[in-house]
């Protein structure tokens, strides 16, 4: 295994590994799915779990309850006078469905050729308990960390984490920092350790239109009642021309340039469009003309159909005039763009073109800030050479296009700078049937992370 800079916490690590590798099995084991409301007893066991962890590794912790699912709070605060850092995960995951696509049972973690099998595994329990070892190793090993450290894991952020921002706000002398570090994102190619420099933000909508008040005999009224199906289908494709653009007025005003050096990184990444393609399984790619993969990926904002429903969809023919038609829809952001902006801009354009013989309605579910990193100072310093240390090779920095709501909200609330470092990988089928983290990633990450504490406490001291 890489990695081979051996010191007393690599050693720890090793040693415990057996039971620490049992421990996440546990947490992998419990289905806290934030979305259903049926799971949320799951998802207080998770926040307990997370908070008999975090003191397991010395650390002291409590479950503070919010109006949806818990946020657990740990604290080691015994490097007086040294910077305080705060380090964030999610314990809740997404839905396992469609389960018949899983190879082994979601909420069974299962190894297969080097990775761990189960919904949660990289996203991002895995990723979550890898820091609370790293701190482990130090406090079981040296009784002390470099530097003051908050530990703060939050239930929902696979839908919105709509309580959060309001808890950092009203808590925010509990979590003061000089910074934040979050691992719940991917390495850019395996053995490439990778520091994330953007993600982009989210505004998801509802969209809802009613015709007729029950389905009706599409050959008794079918021509002169107009079809809510139909309706919808022409809504959403008003929203994109051929080329990719997003159709919606104002859609890309407050996209803000992004610096040459940033693109001209991204275009120097050894990214292959092919190799991507096929990990989707699509026909071809597509998506906005005029920008590489990546730039569409990290650097552009979008809009998607996320779900369609309408009418009859079970076996065989029926012959109906659906009274109702609902699409899920929503927009990757990125910065200046703001859920708010897109939302306003959206009802907008819905209500200039819906056709007319139908109620249109939209609702918004939730939404997050995008966000971009500076990329200087003590904490980005200190992450590559623990990065580079303990995977071999110097980092790259990558975009994402996925989307963490909290992150700008931390460095607004808390004006401390966010380091994103994750230890997934390209293929890891987060959100999707047969999630994995590769295991040699989940040990190398606990030694980074270890080794990261080391070259913060260092570095925050020499400025
Ligand atoms: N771990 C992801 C964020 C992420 C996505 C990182 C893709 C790297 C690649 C996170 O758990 C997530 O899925 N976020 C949601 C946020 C949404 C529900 C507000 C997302 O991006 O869909
Ligand atoms: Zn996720």
């Amino acid at each position: 295994m890489t990695g081979s800079v051996k010191s007393d916490l690599t050693d720890y690590l090793e040693k415990t590994y057996p039971q620490t590798r049992d421990e996440l099995f546990d947490f992998l084991r419990i289905p806290s799915v934030s979305a259903k409301s049926e799971h949320n007893s799951d998802t207080a066991k998770a926040a307990e779990w997370v908070r008999s962890s975090l003191e397991t590794a010395g650390l002291k912790a409590q479950v503070f309850p919010t109006p949806g699912h818990p946020i657990v709070i740990g604290e080691w605060r015994g490097a007086e006078g040294a910077p305080t850092v705060l380090v964030y995960g999610h314990y809740d995951v997404q839905p396992a469905e469609p389960l018949d696509l899983w190879t082994s049972p979601p909420f069974e973690p299962t190894v297969r050729n080097g990775n761990i099998y189960a919904r949660g595994s990289v996203d991002d329990k895995g990723q979550l308990f890898l820091h609370i070892k790293a701190l482990q190793a130090h406090l079981a090993t040296r009784g002390k960390l470099p530097v003051n450290v908050v530990v703060i894991a939050e239930g929902e952020e696979e839908i919105g984490s709509d309580n959060l921002e309001h808890f950092v706000e009203e808590k925010k002398d509990l979590l003061a920092a000089e910074a934040v570090v979050i691992s719940d994102s991917a390495m850019f190619a395996p053995g490439q350790p990778s520091i994330l420099s953007s993600l982009r933000g989210l505004a998801y909508f509802e969209l809802i239109v009613e015709g007729p008040t029950v389905d009706l005999h599409s050959g008794a009224y079918g021509g002169a009642v107009v079809n809510p199906a139909m309706a919808l289908a022409r809504i959403l494709a008003t929203m994109h021309d051929e080329k990719g653009h997003v159709m919606i007025e104002g859609f890309y005003d407050s996209v803000r340039e992004w610096k040459p050096e940033v693109l001209a990184g991204m275009r120097k990444l050894p990214f292959d469009s092919e190799t991507f393609r096929k990990e989707t399984g699509a026909p071809t790619l597509g998506g906005e003309k005029g920008y590489t993969v990546l730039e569409q990926l990290w650097a552009r904002p979008t809009l998607e159909v996320n779900g369609l429903l309408s009418g009859y969809i079970g076996e065989g023919a029926k012959t109906v005039l659906p009274s109702k038609a609902m699409a899920k829809v929503s927009c990757r952001l990125v910065p200046d763009q703001s859920p708010q902006e897109i939302e306003k801009l959206i009802l907008a354009h819905v209500q200039k073109v819906a056709p007319k013989g139908v109620n249109t309605s939209v609702r918004f579910l939730h939404g997050g800030k995008p966000w971009r990193a500076e990329l200087n100072g003590p904490l980005y310093d200190a992450a590559r050479r623990a990065l580079a240390t303990a995977f071999e090779k110097p980092p790259v920095v990558v975009g994402e296009g996925g989307s963490i709501p909290v992150v700008g909200d931390f460095e607004r609330i808390l004006g401390a700078p966010v380091l994103l470092v994750g230890f997934g990988l390209p293929g890891e089928n987060a959100h999707a049937p047969d999630e994995w983290m590769s295991e040699e990633n989940f040990r190398i990450g606990m030694r980074a992370i270890a080794a990261f504490w080391d070259e913060y406490g260092v570095a925050s001291k020499s400025c």
